[in-house]
Formats: C-alpha cells, structure tokens, sequence
C-alpha cells in the first residue's frame, strides 16, 4: 500500500463567520419554582447561580428555536439559506424521536443541503464545530451551519427538585466558513467516557427501553442526574480540555482574551476558572439568566459576549464544555476570517 501523507497544517481551516441565538420569550424565576417543589430561590441561587431560565412555549418545537438562531447566524454572515452545504444540529431534545430535528431546521430555514443530528449532550455544539470544520478544512464545503438547540423543559419532571431547577431552553447557531491556516478554529479536544452513561439519562423511549404505560407511569421520559457525580468531573473536564487545546497550539492561557464553558452551575464554572488560573471576568458566565441550554448555552453566550464587544479580531477564545455521556470538548478559535 502506498504511503499516504498528510500536510502538518491543513492549508484552511474554518472560521465562525456569524452568530445567533433563539431566546424564549417566556421567564420561569427561582420565586416561582418555590410554588412548585419544594424549593427556595437561596439553594437555588447558592447551589447554582441560577435566578431564572427561558421555557418555550408548547407550540414550539426545538427545531423552531434552531431555525431562528440559524436565520440570525446566516444573516449576520450574508449567507443565503439555499447556499448552505450542510447543517448539523446538535441536540438532545429533538422534536422527534425520528427524523433529525436538522431536518425540520432544514425545511423551514429553505436550505436544501445535507441535514443530520448529533447527540452528545451538552458537549454537543463542540462535537458540531469540530466535524463541521472538518468539512471545511477537506474543501467538502465552503457554508456548514452548527445549532445547538434544546428545549428541555419538554424532557423535564417539574415535581423532581433535584433537576427541575437547572435547565432552560434556547437554541444558538454558528456559521462556519474557509480562513486561511493560521486563523479559525485552530484546536480541538474531544472525549468521552461511557462508563458515566448512567449519571445523566432519559431511561426510556429508546430500544433499551421502549415507551410502554409503565415506563411513563415511572417518568422514564425525563432527564435524570447524578448531580454530585457529575458535579466532580465538570470543573475538571472543563479546565483540562481547555489547557490541552491551548497547549497544542502553544498558546499561554493568559494569551486568551475570553473562554466560554458550558453553563451548568456558577460553581463549576468557578472552580474550572480557579484550575485555569484566569481572572473571573475573562470566563463568560449568563447561567443567572438562562440555567442550563445544554447543547445551546455556549453558542448563546457567544452571541452575548460579541454583543457586548468582548471579542475582536484575532483574540484567542476558548470554548469548552461538558456533559452527558459523559462527553467533553474544547476548541481554540483564533477570531476572524
Ligand atoms: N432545592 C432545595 N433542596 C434541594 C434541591 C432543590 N432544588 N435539590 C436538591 N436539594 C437537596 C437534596 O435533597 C439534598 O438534601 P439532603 O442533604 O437532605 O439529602 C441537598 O439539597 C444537597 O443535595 P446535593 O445533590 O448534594 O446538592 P449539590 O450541592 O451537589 O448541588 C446540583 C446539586 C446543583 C445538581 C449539583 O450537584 C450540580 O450542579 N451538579 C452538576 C450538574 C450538571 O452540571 N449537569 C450538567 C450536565 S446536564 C446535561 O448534559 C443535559
């Protein structure tokens, strides 16, 4: 067999060419889970940073969340929909269980590209990006469209205090473009560790366990946690899947102008900026505002810390996250085309 070899650099990589999001109208505060479960807005607020979180309404499915950040994202970077080379929707709250919500996302937006869904939890607008750059970096495409969208209170058993509290829903998109080499997403770190498979899991509805009157009797159709499990290696996976992309590209992290994790908990969010050695106000956090997206809360604070100007051109930001699976990742965007 002939030796094949790789360039040591891919001559493009992909650049996050525009941004959106897709906020729910409809505010669920700490005061009014307290006339829910029993609850108070301090172990809330204490436990979690989190004051209120968005909940779409019963109308509307996931994907119309996906297709309004992906409307906003392709507007902000001048694409037409019917320009787009494929779409990738990470999602763990789809509007079915087939077919893909990117399907759904595809029809409504008016693209005709290739259309499929990923599941990796709240990792999984990290996972997108970096199978999305990849066809970038082949020259595959030139337009890939990557939505983290979730509408998880749909997934939530609002009489379980234990998680009722933390989620929200929302949706955010990231258009991603060729750049020149030494520009875009520069570093990927993925991982994942099935063993934890049963620390966050909707138990039933899937082949395991189909839907049957018992299953939902037992509330096997929503989201269940080990939160003090997950809890230890959140602040772990975020700071070391950040440290290791940067290290890859020999980046200091004081180089790094903003880093964007998963918003889960203040807590962990704290703790993996501790690991990394930052000052607070370089690591984004909204999780007052919006609990936790899952796959949609890193492109939403994104588009939060654009707005705000916390980003210019050639800054190093990091995102990271965490989630289900257990699944971890970490990219290093060099910013602009
Ligand atoms: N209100 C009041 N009390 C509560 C609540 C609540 N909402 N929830 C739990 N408690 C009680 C518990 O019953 C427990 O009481 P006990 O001591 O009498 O048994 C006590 O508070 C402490 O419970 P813990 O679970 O130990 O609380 P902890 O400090 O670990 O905080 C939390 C819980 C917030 C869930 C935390 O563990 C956490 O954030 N874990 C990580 C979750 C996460 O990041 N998930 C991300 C992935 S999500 C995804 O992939 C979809």
């Amino acid at each position: 067999m002939a030796d094949i070899t790789f360039p040591d650099r891919p001559l493009r990589r992909a650049f996050i060419a525009g941004v959106g999001a897709s906020i729910p109208e409809r505010i669920l505060t700490n005061h009014d889970l307290e006339q829910m479960v029993e609850t108070s807005d301090e172990w809330i607020t204490e436990r979690t940073g989190i004051k209120e979180r968005r909940i779409a309404r019963d109308d509307q499915p996931t994907s119309d969340l996906a297709a309004e950040a992906a409307t906003n994202a392709l507007q902000e970077a001048g694409c037409r929909p019917q320009d787009l080379d494929l779409i990738i929707c990470a999602t763990i709250s789809g509007d079915v269980q087939l077919p893909a919500t990117a399907c759904y996302v595809q029809d409504v937006i008016g693209a005709t590209a290739p259309a499929f869904d990923i599941s990796a939890a709240c990792t999984g607008f990290i996972y997108g990006l970096a199978i999305g750059s990849q066809f970038i970096q082949t020259g595959a495409c030139n337009n890939v469209l990557v939505i983290g969208a979730e509408k998880l209170s749909a997934f939530t058993d609002w009489t379980d205090r234990a998680t009722c509290v933390l989620f929200g829903d929302g949706a955010g998109a990231a258009l991603l473009r060729p750049c020149p080499p030494d520009r875009g997403l520069l570093e990927f770190e993925l991982g994942t560790d099935g063993k934890g498979a049963e620390l966050l899991i909707v138990t039933a509805g899937g082949s395991r366990c189909p839907t049957t009157h018992a299953t939902v009797d037992a509330g096997g159709q929503y989201i269940r946690m080990g939160g003090r499990e997950v809890f230890k290696f959140a602040a772990k996976a975020l700071a070391d899947s950040s440290l290791s992309v940067l290290q890859k590209a020999g980046v200091a992290p004081s180089d790094v102008a903003l880093v964007i994790p998963h918003q889960a908990n203040q807590r962990i969010t704290e703790a993996a900026t501790k690991r990394l050695g930052l000052p607070p106000e370089r690591v984004w956090s909204n999780i007052a505002r919006y609990g936790n997206t899952s796959s949609a809360s890193i492109p939403i604070a994104l588009r939060e810390a654009l707005d705000a100007g916390r980003i210019q051109d050639g800054d190093y930001v990091v995102l990271t996250g965490f989630g289900g699976g257990l699944t971890w990742g970490a990219c290093l965007i060099k910013w602009g085309p």
